[in-house]
């Protein structure tokens, strides 16, 4: 690419194509944006970070039970404080908190509700290992004054953008508003996100897969005989060996699958067997889907399209398999064979 392109320079390209994107969406995704450049200053200071080291539990629990980090707790105010005050949202939903925050009344209310997951994979904060933030936004229902939960409770479908920033070696901010899926890469001289793909395309097939393979005797019959297969290799029914990868963190695992294919699954199992999974449908499965089949691939809950799901809870849980879309059409067929 010759020319740099901008986040800022893309995102109003954008919306001056046909209004493809109405302006305050494109500023809501720039504040995102920004809040991304703060969270991934935190991260890269890690124990540098402040008077006190950043890194570490932060001896609370979040609403699922999980112990909260201290970059988790900070990563959520940083895109609350960036959001709040803008005029384009109603109200906001995260994965650390219970309940929904609404634009507190001194600011003007916009049109759209956003939720995000502000560090995936909080595990690997302290190993120095890739996390990242997701993002989802849907616009708020027509004739609602107050926001309430319920406003929320929209299937991905619904959603006008999705994306996540991913904290690596390099951080990565990876976006969909409905047309294909672009990566735009953090210049830190400039202090901006700089394009550097803009049509992501996840091949058909592959041979790489992605599952916490401990979970293995937990799984149900359809699953198991799934991965048993790819086991078996180039002596098995598939006839070709396959390679495993687990970042342990769904945003890693989601951006190599984006990056070069791959089928990523956190299937339900026996643990816990009133939760449909572990993943969260709406700030991890819903965001993660549509870019995923915006790039060519396919995303479904083991039997049905995830982005046809219809919420019945803000924290509700799913069971997901995603990726290259001819291993996801597998396995789904053999849940309706068993
Ligand atoms: O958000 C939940 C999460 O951290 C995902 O990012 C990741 O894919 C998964 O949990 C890791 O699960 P496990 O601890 O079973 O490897
Ligand atoms: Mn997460």
């Amino acid at each position: 690419m010759s020319q740099k392109i901008s986040l800022t320079r893309y995102l109003i390209e954008q919306q001056r194509r046909d209004g493809h994107i109405p302006q305050d969406l494109r500023l809501l995704l720039e504040v995102v944006a920004r809040a991304c450049k703060s969270i991934s200053q935190a991260v890269n200071k890690g124990a540098l970070g402040g008077s006190a080291s950043i890194l570490g539990t932060a001896h609370t629990e979040n609403v699922q039970g999980e112990v909260q980090k201290k970059l988790d707790i900070i990563a959520n105010e940083v895109l609350i404080e960036a959001n709040e005050w803008g005029g384009h949202l109603a109200a906001m939903a995260s994965e650390e908190m219970q309940s929904i925050y609404a634009v507190p009344n001194r600011y003007p209310q916009g049109e759209y509700l956003l939720l995000f997951d502000p560090l995936d994979g909080s595990s690997n904060i302290d190993i120095n290992a890739s996390i990242g933030t997701i993002f989802s936004v849907l616009r708020k229902p027509e004739g609602t004054s107050a926001v309430a939960e319920s406003d929320f409770l929209q299937p991905g479908s619904q959603q006008v953008a999705a994306g996540y920033c991913i904290y690596g070696p390099q951080t990565t901010l990876v976006l969909t508003v409905g047309d294909g899926v672009a990566m735009f890469t953090l210049d830190r001289e400039q202090g901006s996100f700089v394009l550097i793909e803009e049509n992501v395309r996840i091949p058909e097939d592959t041979q790489e897969f992605a599952i916490n393979m401990s979970n293995m005797r937990h799984w149900d019959a359809p699953v198991k005989r799934y991965v048993d297969e790819l086991l078996a290799g180039q002596d098995g029914v598939r006839h070709k060996d396959f390679n495993m990868r687990w970042v342990a963190a769904m945003v890693a695992d989601v951006h190599r699958i984006l990056c070069r294919g791959g089928v990523f699954m956190y299937p339900w199992d026996k643990r816990e067997p009133e939760k449909a999974g572990k993943l969260r449908l709406m700030y991890e499965a819903n965001p993660m889907s549509w870019l995923v089949e915006q790039a060519g691939g396919a995303a479904t809950n083991g039997r049905q399209r995830i982005l046809d799901l219809q919420p019945g809870k803000l924290h509700e849980r799913v069971s997901v398999v995603l990726g290259s879309k001819n291993e996801v059409q597998r396995l789904t067929s053999y849940h309706s064979q068993l």
